[in-house]
C-alpha cells in the first residue's frame, strides 16, 4: 500500500476549532440528545445537593453546636446525611442516563463507519492502510464513546459547578472568594497550554497505533512466507521499532500529563493555605465567625474537585477532538463512484461490453507516467468468450475492474449494451456483471453463503438456492466440498476450515457463476487447478458461457483455448484481437506472451516445454527487439519473415 495517512500526519486534520469539530457528532448525537441531557442534568443536581451540604454544615455549627442543642445536632446530621445519599442517587442516575446513549452513539458510528468503508472505492482502499481503519473504527470510536457518556457532561457540570460555587464562596467573605477564584487562574493557564501539546500528542500516539495494527495484520497475514524466508527476527525488529516510537510517543504524553498534575496539586494547596491564614484574619477582625470559616472549607473541598478536573477534561476534550477529526477524516472522503443522478436500466442486457478509447492511470501514477491503459478499444459480442493475455504487468488485472466499476476510467468509457456502465446503478451493474479474482478471497461462512454471496434475491436455504449452489459447483469441479465435515454448511475462511488454493479458486469460481450474471469477468479463474481438473472446468464452463459475454484473463495457453477470440495487451493497448491460430501467424508479441506463458507452465507441472523450436527462435529474436515499437506487428497483417518460420 501506498502513501498513507499514517504517524507522517500527526496534526489534527481539520481546521476547525475544537468545539466545531465536535458539533460534527450532532447527526449521532441528536436521536440521544435528551437522555444525555438527562444525566448532565443529574449530575448538576448532585452537584448542587453537595454544594448544599458546606451550608447546613455552617447553620449547624453557628446554630445547635454553640447552643448544645443535641437533639437539633442530631436532625442537621439527618439532614447531612439524607443530603449526601440524594447526591449519591443522582450520580448513579447520572450513569443510567448516559450509558445507554453513548453505547448508541458508538455503535450507530460503527456501523455508519463500517458502511461507508463498504461503499468507498477500492482506490481509497488501496491508499489507507487496514490498520488505520481498524484503530479508527475500534480504538477511536470508543474514545469518543467514553467522552460522550463522562468527559462531555462533567466538563458541562463541573464548569456551572464552579460558577455557583464560586458565588456561594463570596457570600461568606469576597477576600476568601477572591484568593481561590485567583489561585485557580493560573491552573487554567497551564491547562489551556497543556491541551494544545497534549492534543499534537494524541493524534500521534493514535496513528502509530493505527500503523501498529497494521504490522501487525500484515505479519499475521503474511506469516507464512515470514517464516518460510526466516524473516521473523526482521520483522520483529521493525515492529518493535514501531512499538517504541509508540512508548516514546506515549512517555511523552505521561510526561505532559505528569506535569499538569503537578500544578493539578500544588495550586490547591496553596488556595489553601492562603485562605486558612486569610480566614484567620478575618476572624480576628471579626469579619467573619469560625462557622463560616469552616463552611468555606467545606465548600473548597468540594469545589476542589471539579476546578482539578477542569484541566483534565480540557485534554478529554481534545482527544475527544483528535477521534472525531480521525474518524471524519474517513466520513469526509468523497466517493467518486457512485450511483448516477439519472440512471439507466437494462432489463434484458444481451451482454455486449465495449471498451472505448477507455484509459485509466492509479492515483499514485508519477505525472510523466503514461496511462497504464491508454486508450483501450475493444468489443465483446454478446455470449462471445473473450480470452485477455499480456505480459505480466501490462494491466489485465487493472482492465478487468474497470466493468464492475471497481475502479473508474480516466478518460474514454465502458459500456454494457452501448450503455456507459457509469449511467446504470450500482447495484444493477453488479448483478449484470460479475467477477472472479486472482487471489480468491472467501469470507468467514459457509461453503454454501460464500458461493451463494452474489445472490441477494435467493434465500440461500430454499430448494431453489440449493440448485443455483449445485449447478454452480458442477461448473467449477468444487464436488470436494461435499467431503468437507459438514458439506456444504461447514464454514470455512479465516476463522473456519482453511481450503487450498485451488479449492479456494473453484468456489470463487462457482460464486461469480453462482451470480448468473450476463457477462463474466474472470481474472485467471484457473491457475492454481491442475490441469485435468482444470479441463473439466472449461468444459463446464462451454455450457455456461454459451450465453454469457465472458472475459478471460488467461496465464495458461490452456485457458486461451476456451476464448472465442483471444486480446493482446501490450503497452496500454489491446494491439491484436482474432482467434488463437490466428494470432499466432500474425503477431510476434503474441508468440512471445504465449511462449513465456508455456514455459512458466511447464516450470510449474515440471513437464517438457512444449515450445516449437521454430517459437523459441521467434521468443529469442523477440527479445532482443523487444524495445521495437509496440504497435507495428499488430497493424502489420502481412506475416513477417519469423511469422514464415512459424508457418513452415
Ligand atoms: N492498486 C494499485 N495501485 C497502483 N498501482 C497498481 C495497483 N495495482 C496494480 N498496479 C500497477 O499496475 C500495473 C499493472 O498491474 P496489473 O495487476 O493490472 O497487471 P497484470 O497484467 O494483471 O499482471 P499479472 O499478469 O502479473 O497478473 C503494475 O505495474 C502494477 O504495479
Ligand atoms: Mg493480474
Amino acid at each position: 500500500m501506498s502513501s498513507s495517512p499514517s504517524s507522517q500526519n500527526t496534526s489534527p486534520s481539520s481546521t476547525l476549532s475544537t468545539p466545531a469539530a465536535l458539533w460534527r457528532l450532532k447527526p449521532f448525537v441528536k436521536p440521544v440528545i435528551w437522555r444525555l441531557a438527562g444525566g448532565a442534568a443529574s449530575a448538576l443536581i448532585a452537584a448542587i445537593i453537595a454544594l448544599m451540604i458546606p451550608i447546613v454544615l455552617e447553620q449547624i455549627i453557628g446554630g445547635p453546636v454553640r447552643s448544645g442543642e443535641i437533639s437539633v445536632i442530631v436532625f442537621g446530621a439527618l439532614i447531612v446525611f439524607a443530603l449526601a445519599l440524594g447526591e449519591a442517587v443522582m450520580v448513579w442516575l447520572r450513569r443510567q442516563f448516559v450509558l445507554n446513549p453513548a453505547t448508541e452513539v458508538e455503535y450507530q458510528m460503527r456501523t455508519t463507519l463500517y458502511s461507508r468503508l463498504q461503499t468507498l472505492p477500492v482506490s481509497f482502499h488501496d491508499r489507507w492502510q487496514s490498520g488505520q481503519l481498524l484503530s479508527r473504527m475500534m480504538q477511536d470510536i470508543g474514545l469518543i464513546r467514553r467522552w460522550l457518556a463522562f468527559g462531555l457532561v462533567l466538563l458541562v457540570v463541573n464548569i456551572l459547578t464552579i460558577a455557583i460555587g464560586s458565588v456561594l464562596l463570596f457570600r461568606w467573605h469576597w477576600l476568601l472568594g477572591t484568593i481561590f477564584l485567583v489561585t485557580a487562574i493560573p491552573l487554567w493557564v497551564r491547562g489551556y497550554l497543556f491541551e494544545k501539546r497534549y492534543g499534537a500528542l494524541t493524534r500521534r500516539s493514535q496513528d502509530q497505533a493505527g500503523d501498529l495494527a497494521t504490522s501487525v495484520e500484515e505479519s499475521v497475514h503474511g506469516i507464512r512466507v515470514l517464516k518460510a524466508f526466516g524473516r521473523g527476527k526482521h520483522a520483529l525488529s521493525r515492529f518493535s521499532r514501531q512499538a517504541e516510537t509508540l512508548r516514546e510517543t506515549e512517555m511523552s504524553k505521561a510526561r505532559a500529563i505528569s506535569s499538569i498534575w503537578f500544578w493539578l496539586d500544588l495550586m490547591p494547596q496553596i488556595a489553601f493555605g492562603v485562605s486558612l491564614m486569610s480566614g484567620i484574619w478575618l476572624i480576628s477582625q471579626g469579619a467573619i465567625d469560625e462557622a463560616q470559616l469552616f463552611a468555606f472549607f467545606a465548600m473548597a473541598v468540594v469545589l476542589r474537585w471539579p476546578i482539578e478536573s477542569i484541566g483534565f477534561l480540557f485534554s478529554f476534550m481534545l482527544d475527544a477532538r483528535t477521534a472525531t477529526d480521525r474518524v471524519f477524516d474517513i466520513f469526509s472522503e468523497i466517493n467518486t463512484i457512485t450511483d448516477p443522478e439519472n440512471p439507466v436500466h437494462i432489463e434484458n442486457p444481451r451482454g455486449e461490453l465495449a471498451f472505448e478509447a477507455a484509459h485509466f492511470r492509479y492515483q499514485d501514477a508519477g505525472a510523466h507516467e503514461r496511462d497504464l491503459l491508454d486508450g483501450i478499444d475493444l468489443v465483446l459480442r454478446p455470449g462471445e468468450t473473450m480470452a485477455l493475455v499480456g505480459l505480466t504487468g501490462s494491466g489485465k488485472t487493472t482492465l478487468t475492474t474497470l466493468p464492475t466499476r471497481l475502479y473508474d476510467v480516466t478518460g474514454g468509457r465502458v459500456t454494457l449494451d452501448g450503455v456507459d456502465v457509469r449511467d446504470l446503478p450500482l447495484a444493477e451493474l453488479r448483478q449484470h456483471i460479475a467477477m472472479a479474482f486472482e487471489d480468491a478471497t472467501l469470507f468467514s461462512a459457509t461453503v454454501r453463503e460464500n458461493v451463494l454471496l452474489g445472490r441477494a434475491d435467493l434465500d440461500v436455504h430454499s430448494e431453489e438456492g440449493e440448485r443455483a449452489l449445485r449447478e454452480a459447483l458442477d461448473v467449477a469441479q468444487a464436488a470436494f466440498v461435499d467431503s468437507l465435515p459438514d458439506g456444504v454448511d461447514t464454514v470455512i475462511g479465516e476463522e473456519g476450515l482453511s481450503l487450498s488454493g485451488g479449492q479456494r479458486q473453484r468456489l470463487a469460481l462457482a460464486r461469480a457463476v453462482a451470480a448468473k450474471p450476463k457477462v463474466l469477468v474472470l481474472d485467471d479463474p484457473l491457475s492454481a487447478l491442475d490441469v485435468d481438473t482444470e479441463a473439466l472446468v472449461e468444459e463446464a464452463l462451454r455450457h455456461v458461457l454459451a450465453d454469457t459475454t465472458a472475459m478471460i484473463v488467461a496465464h495458461r495457453p490452456s485457458t486461451v483455448a476456451l476464448a472465442d477470440r483471444v486480446a493482446l495487451l501490450e503497452a496500454g493497448r489491446v494491439t491484436a484481437v482474432g482467434t488463437h491460430s490466428e494470432l499466432l501467424k500474425t503477431s510476434r508479441h503474441y508468440r512471445h506472451v504465449i511462449s513465456s506463458l508455456e514455459a512458466e507452465e511447464a516450470a510449474r507441472t515440471g513437464s517438457i516445454p512444449i515450445i516449437r523450436d521454430e517459437e523459441r527462435e521467434v521468443d529469442e529474436e523477440v527479445r532482443e527487439g523487444l524495445r521495437m515499437s509496440a504497435s507495428d506487428d499488430a497493424s502489420s497483417g502481412s506475416a513477417t519473415e519469423m511469422d514464415k518460420e512459424v508457418q513452415r
